[in-house]
């Protein structure tokens, strides 16, 4: 690879760079290198050190690997704790509130992520008002729709930070102003943005923020992460609970939960360790990076990619405006699915979305000469006669 580019130092650490064009980090980044030892160290710890690695590090792990969150997100120590997935985070979130009374409405927007919303209509059971605030062209969301939605019914609104499908940024803090002055809460979605735009969830004001390590961050399965607002903590009580959330969880006491005090208080049973260990390499990575670094170069290889799309003539499903631009761009061809499995084929790495289009991601570790060969590549696949051909078999 050419270039100054000195992001791309950080080639050598990810394995999968050597041979493939990898594009996909909104979906799975690319595991570091020293994950593999990071792994190898939870075997051994488990085999050597049995049942004392609990009280050796184990216990507090989803508060420690928590804190390596916070430094990218904006939260302080002890804020955040670990779970498994961003559903499981959603899920304790929504429990910790009441729905039986006359403030009720959950507004969710229409780019949210579906598994937030499978979790928000089930809560239609215990007496919920679901309001989806739809996206009109399925890639933007006008702000003022979503601050229209709010009123003195509403209990929480739901936002990502940045859509999946479009990478659209959403204005979180006017959204979040409109919400408090209603006396509602906002939790927001930030696994499409943690890791590849700066992200402040203080500055943001969000009561709750969730996201996942395997996207932007580079870490493994298994990982999700809950932010609390600190000052909210001794009013929330949450359903889906579990002994770790105890006060004094070693006492074992039978009966209701006497909550801990610290984010604790939001955790439920035994965590998943081997996934903390796999997550972990790559929070260190990304804060070792910076992520107004990584954004800065975001910024520029999405622009390339917009205009080689434009240059080639392809169609743009993505945001083009750089200040509310993500870190993904839509290219749409027809038969999108069939071209991403040929370029697979190819050993390149993007994935294809229903109603949206080809996804291409670049990352800090993503060399210029990618974004013109999967251009180049789209282009010869979408107009070559014989692969046309070949398609046509699929109508
Ligand atoms: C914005 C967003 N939220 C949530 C999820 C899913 O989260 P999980 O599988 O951790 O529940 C995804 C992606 O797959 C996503 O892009």
């Amino acid at each position: 690879m050419t270039g100054t580019d000195p992001l791309l130092r950080w080639r050598k650490e990810f394995p999968i760079l050597e041979k493939t064009t990898y594009l996909i980090s909104h979906s799975l980044g690319a595991m570091p290198r020293r994950t593999a030892q990071s792994l190898q160290e939870f075997g051994e710890t488990w085999a050597t050190r049995g049942i004392r690695a609990w009280e050796e590090g184990w216990w507090e792990m989803p508060v420690t690997t928590g804190n390596l969150i916070g430094s990218i997100i904006g939260a302080g120590p002890g804020e955040i704790v670990m779970h498994q997935n961003v559903s499981i985070c959603q899920s304790i979130v929504t429990s910790c509130l009441d729905w039986n009374g006359s403030r009720n409405k959950l507004v969710t927007e229409g780019l949210n992520f579906p598994s937030n919303d499978y979790i928000y209509y089930g809560l239609e059971r215990q007496g919920a008002r679901i309001c989806p605030v739809p996206s009109p062209d399925g890639i933007h969301l006008p702000t003022e729709l979503l601050l229209d939605a709010v009123d003195e019914q509403t209990l929480l609104v739901s936002v990502s930070h940045v859509a999946f499908r479009s990478s659209f940024i959403q204005d979180v803090a006017a959204i979040t102003r409109r919400a408090h002055e209603m006396g509602a809460l906002v939790i927001a979605d930030l696994y499409q943005s943690a890791g590849v735009l700066p992200v402040d969830v203080r500055a943001l004001g969000v009561d709750f923020a969730t996201g996942g390590s395997v996207k932007w961050l580079c870490g493994g399965p298994g990982a999700g992460y809950l932010y609390v607002r600190p000052d909210l903590r001794s009013r929330l009580r949450p359903a889906a609970t579990g002994w770790m959330a105890h006060r004094h969880p070693f006492e074992f006491e039978p009966g209701p939960i006497d909550f801990a005090d610290d984010a604790f208080r939001f955790l439920n049973g035994t965590p998943n360790i081997p996934a903390l260990y796999s997550a972990r390499s790559g929070y260190e990575i990304v804060n070792e990076t910076g992520v107004e670094t990584i954004r800065a170069k975001s910024l520029r290889q999405t622009q390339r990619l917009i205009d080689l799309a434009d240059a080639a003539g392809l169609c743009v499903r993505s945001c083009r405006d750089p200040r509310t631009r993500g870190g993904v761009v839509v290219v749409d061809v027809p038969k999108g699915d069939e071209v991403t499995r040929e370029l697979a084929r190819r050993e390149i790495l993007v994935d294809y979305r229903p109603n949206a289009g080809i996804r291409i991601a670049p990352h800090f570790y993503t060399a210029d000469e990618e974004l013109d060969l999967v251009m180049k590549e789209i282009e010869s696949i979408a107009t070559d006669p014989i692969s046309k051909r070949l398609r046509n078999r699929f109508d």
